[in-house]
């Protein structure tokens, strides 16, 4: 196979975007984290102080909004450096509303498959393998228990040294959890034709492991 897409799906810090990363790297693939393009365009609409819930006023703001994602990890929004602030818990408290209004959706998917056009990539989100990228070569949807994830998102930005309790990131992975699946346009949801791995009990090598050969499997041909 020449180009490669790889799409990676699954609820809120299941561990996609660690795993997603190391795979990328490993088999010299492009890395595509399309929640940090909603989380830059969500900490836009709160650095502008515009109210995340008001969606004409959100959306009144796609032309401003310009998101670059570098191959070190860094992100841009409108010439801002935002990879921090990305992260911080006002702006995951927020984003699934974002995440929620269709015209931002279709301008950030818009952005996401020409991202996609260049080379064999890792893209990965909530809609990859059901919408932005229907014919993904291979589509995994990666889960984990609520406490599960909630530990590993609450052990990653104590070493960020974003502030935050373990209760606020539990009740923060439920609500998103819910606005994703429940959102009317491109949920949260597995793709028929997708691979379903639960990290729950797996190390971050085992699930890399793991995918790797569903990779090996299916582009085998
Ligand atoms: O993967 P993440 O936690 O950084 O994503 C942040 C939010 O963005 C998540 O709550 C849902 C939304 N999102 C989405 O709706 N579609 C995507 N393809 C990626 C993320």
């Amino acid at each position: 196979m020449s180009k490669v897409v790889i799409a990676v799906d699954g609820p809120a810090a299941a561990g996609k975007s660690t795993v997603s990363k190391i795979i990328a790297k490993k088999l010299g693939y492009t890395y595509i984290d399309t929640g940090a393009m909603y989380r830059a365009y969500t900490w836009y609409v709160l650095f502008k102080g515009v109210d995340p819930k008001n969606e004409s006023e959100c959306v009144k703001l796609i032309p401003e909004v310009e998101i670059e994602l570098y191959p070190d990890g860094k992100v841009m929004c409108s010439g801002h450096d935002v990879t921090r602030p990305i992260r911080e818990p006002l702006v995951s408290s927020n984003v699934s509303y974002i995440a929620s209004y269709k015209a931002i959706r279709l301008a950030l998917v818009e952005l996401q498959r020409k991202m996609a056009e260049k080379s064999s990539v890792v893209m990965d989100g909530r809609d990859i393998g059901t919408y932005v990228l229907p014919n993904a070569d291979v589509k995994i949807f990666q889960i984990a228990s609520v406490e599960e994830r909630a530990k590993r998102r609450y052990k990653e930005n104590m070493e960020k040294g974003i502030k935050c309790t373990y209760e606020e990131i539990v009740a923060d992975v439920q609500n998103r959890d819910r606005i994703d699946s429940s959102r009317a346009f491109a949920p949260l949801k597995p793709a028929e034709d997708s691979v379903q791995l639960d990290t729950s009990n797996l190390t971050i090598e085992e699930s890399v492991d793991a995918i790797l050969k569903i990779i090996e499997e299916k582009t085998k041909k």
